[in-house]
């Protein structure tokens, strides 16, 4: 049966013939032929008989160039009136062009247009707002500055995840309905699992350290959540961590692994996202100019081994003679945080950090039970904590104390205690935020340009 009141379905047209389709970012390798290239008008103009269109089809953008003498007077007529974002697919034969980006060009001799764009396409050249864009964001990610940053984040996933199981972690999944907290209780999303309460899992380190005692090493790689009330350019709600956990892995060796793991996404990055590194160089914003960041390139290349190691007391030092008034024993602000890390051109470890501004599972110091075997990696040019971790808790009854300390549920750490029952060793691991990388590792302002459809404090939509 069908519904007259529904309109007749059809087929979007998408080829002209048989041609080969070729993707942008491949192009080279159809030198001399002909082609059709499917996609999207990013721009055109138009001079005496000849349309210029630039056509994009995520992997790259190409020039078409249409010579009135090889159309027919609609079709050249239509390429003249074409909104921007319309969905067409070009045909021609790619021809070298030193001139062009892509170091190609494509004479054109067929058009067809799959979908026209609406005329009100938000999205122009001119500079909006960022409230504007991130309203628009389900646009704003066709342009080419988010493209790249988006290809960028995941080179660095690949990055990471290929590092970790090159050296033998296991990729565990953790849960992300959880019955407790893991950092404090304060930025827990509540919410209701058939009349118990849950809360988004805000880490899935609890559940690693289970998992590295059955495998010996692993990492869990996924969202967490955070209900933070902080509005910074640090700050998202739902951001994405990848935690390595190991047995037998003391603070050094932490330390040692997270150096490593940030030097092999540099040098991954550089050698294959140069040219999406140039390109966010290339666009940058006034406010961004203002930071007066590096070049990527050189940024990235100056990641280098070793990184520089300071005791928590050291930063603190540090701090005040750069004029901060912190308190000995308070946690780094943002502020001190991007002071520190403006004095090196390579991260910086902070250990070992007052135990008291740490979280309950941290293993304290027995040289001095004040301070953890905690450790925070800041990235620099300001860019502040990229990494969190350290050595965790191992004895059965200090750990018992500490829940009782934070005033934390002891029943829904029962099986966490379990783990210091039976066989328990020294331990560690980290977390590195995903999103903080891609900021540092791009030269963004913000986290919210990092993820495609950030959450953050005020905003869930799009
Ligand atoms: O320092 P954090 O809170 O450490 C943990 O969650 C540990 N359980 C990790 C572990 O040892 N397995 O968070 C780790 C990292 C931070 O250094 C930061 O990069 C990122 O997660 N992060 C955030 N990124 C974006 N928005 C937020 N609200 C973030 N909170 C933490
Ligand atoms: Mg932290």
């Amino acid at each position: 049966m069908t519904d007259a009141s529904l309109p007749t379905p059809h087929h979007l047209p998408c080829t002209i013939g048989d041609l080969p389709v070729a993707r942008i970012a491949e192009i080279a390798a159809f030198a001399g032929q002909r082609v059709q290239i499917r996609g999207w008008l990013h721009n055109r103009r138009s001079k005496g008989k000849l349309h210029f269109l630039q056509l994009r089809d995520g992997s790259g953008i190409i020039q078409a160039v249409l010579f009135k003498g090889d159309f027919d007077e609609a079709t050249f007529a239509r390429a003249d009136h074409l909104q921007q974002e319309s969905s067409i697919v070009v045909a021609g034969t790619v021809r070298a062009d030193e001139r062009a980006p892509s170091g190609f060009e494509l004479q054109a001799d067929g058009l067809l247009v799959v979908a026209e764009a609406h005329a009100d396409y938000p999205i122009s050249p001119k500079e909006h707002g960022v409230a504007f864009l991130m309203d628009h964001r389900h646009l704003w990610l066709r342009s080419r500055r988010q493209a790249a940053i988006l290809r960028v984040r995941a080179r660095i996933v690949k990055s990471i995840r290929d590092f970790f199981d090159s050296h033998d972690y296991v990729l565990v999944d953790t849960p992300i309905f959880t019955p407790n907290a893991c950092e404090g209780t304060s930025t827990l999303f509540e919410t209701d699992y058939h009349d118990q309460k849950a809360y988004l899992s805000q880490s899935g380190q609890l559940y690693s350290e289970a998992t590295a005692m059955a495998l010996g090493r692993v990492y869990t790689f996924g969202p967490t959540f955070r209900a933070e009330k902080s509005k910074t350019r640090r700050h998202l709600t739902e951001f994405w961590m990848v935690e390595p956990e190991a047995a037998f892995l003391d603070l050094d060796g932490v330390i040692d692994l997270a150096e490593d793991l940030v030097c092999t996404i540099a040098q991954d990055v550089l050698r294959d996202r140069g040219p999406e590194l140039d390109l966010i160089d290339s666009i940058r914003s006034e406010a961004e100019e203002h930071r007066q960041l590096k070049l990527r390139r050189e940024a990235l290349a100056a990641i280098r081994k070793p990184f520089i190691r300071l005791d928590y007391a050291d930063a603190v030092d540090q701090l005040h003679e750069l004029g901060s008034d912190i308190p000995f024993g308070d946690d780094l602000g943002g502020d001190d945080e991007t002071i520190l890390t403006q004095q090196y051109d390579r991260p910086i470890f902070v250990r070992r950090y007052p135990a008291q501004v740490k979280a309950f599972y941290m293993k304290r110091d027995p040289a001095d039970p004040v301070r953890s075997l905690s450790v925070d990696m800041l990235a620099p040019e300001g860019y502040g904590e990229v990494i969190g971790g350290g050595q965790r808790e191992d004895d059965h009854d200090t750990l018992r104390a500490a829940i009782e300390h934070h005033k934390l549920p002891m029943a829904a750490f029962d099986w966490y205690l379990d783990l210091r029952k039976y066989g328990t060793v020294p331990h560690g691991g980290f977390g590195l935020g995903l999103e903080r990388t891609v900021a540092w590792v791009c030269g963004l302002p913000h986290v919210r340009e990092t993820i495609a459809f950030p959450r953050l404090m005020d905003r869930l939509r799009p």
